[in-house]
């Protein structure tokens, strides 16, 4: 289903960007509305030059993958770092000897997964991360892909009237339905058994973010509400705020705007947590997945 008076020239623009490449690496787009696998980089030993068009094809792709890469905590961080500061996450208890580390695991007798639904990593944060890099050590023998979906364009495939009507919103923000008490860590806390996650008092409090955010680096306009961390439209009553939200969702998470990462062990993905919402698929039931991720600290929403 296709909203508004949606021409599709966001996609075409998006395209267009993506075979202008003036960069000095080998880039294979993933998807036509976001994402590219960069290829013969050895992570590991980043810096330099090669970091700041690693930055560059960041900021135009939104999700960058990178095969066949060795890295233990310490590089996978110092790799991270380059792009800023590291979170340490507020509920979840990363590596013993690298707390900014978490393991995201899920075990062959676990049935529900970390990551498991769209969203946007930790919007329930004042200042929310600019990205994640996630590395894949063991991986499903099928199954386990990720999918991410560009709020750029989802913001660009709105009418215009639309537009106008979401530009002025606020959206409120909190953990609680994931880290509250009765919240998914807590309803499931046996099923996530080898994951820590917290439920605490703490993930109650608000935080307001704009509706439609600007990207800092890039200035594009991004939809910024998500399912599990965005609780209401503020100044809406709640069937209005409960309304516009489900049809912002069901527009932000179409097809359309998406790409899917395949894991292989050895395989890193970053994405830019600021214009991009993402979802761990749980299709692989009975095997191991096992990932190291990191969480790039970020701006406040503007
Ligand atoms: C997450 O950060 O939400 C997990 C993503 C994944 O495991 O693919």
């Amino acid at each position: 289903m296709r909203s508004g008076t949606d021409s599709g020239a966001w996609l075409t623009n998006l395209t267009n960007v993506n075979k202008s490449s003036d960069l000095n690496l080998s880039i294979r787009p993933v998807a036509g509305a976001l994402g590219a696998e960069i290829q013969g980089v050895d992570l590991g030993d980043a810096s330099g030059r090669l970091i700041d068009d690693i930055r560059e094809a960041f900021n135009r792709y939104h999700v960058l993958v990178f095969r066949e890469q060795e890295l233990s905590p310490m590089a996978q961080k110092r790799f991270a770092e380059h792009f800023g500061c590291l979170e340490t996450h507020p509920y979840i208890t990363g590596l013993d000897d690298h707390p900014e580390v978490v393991a995201v695991i899920k075990e062959p007798h676990e049935t529900i997964n970390f990551g498991g639904g769209w969203h946007s990593d930790m919007s329930f944060l004042p200042t929310p991360p600019l990205g994640s890099v996630l590395y894949a050590l063991e991986v499903p023998e099928y199954g386990g892909d990720t999918v991410f979906s560009n709020q750029h364009a989802a913001y660009m495939a709105l009418s215009d009237t639309m537009k106008t009507i979401v530009n002025g919103l606020t959206g409120i923000h909190s953990a609680a339905s994931q880290y509250g008490a009765g919240g998914d860590s807590d309803k499931h806390k046996n099923e996530y058994g080898s994951m820590t996650l917290e439920v605490s008092e703490q993930a109650h409090q608000l935080v307001e973010h704009p509706v439609v955010r600007t990207h800092p680096e890039s200035a594009l306009r991004a939809l910024y509400v998500n399912r599990p961390f965005t609780e209401r439209i503020k100044g809406m009553r709640k069937s209005e705020s409960q309304a516009l939200l489900a049809f912002l969702y069901q527009h932000c998470e179409e097809e359309r705007f998406t790409c899917r990462v395949k894991w292989e062990a050895g395989t890193v993905t970053m994405w830019d947590n600021r214009i991009v919402q993402h979802y761990a698929l749980n299709d692989y039931q009975g095997q191991r997945r096992y990932m190291h991720r990191v969480t790039i600290e970020g701006d406040e929403p503007v």
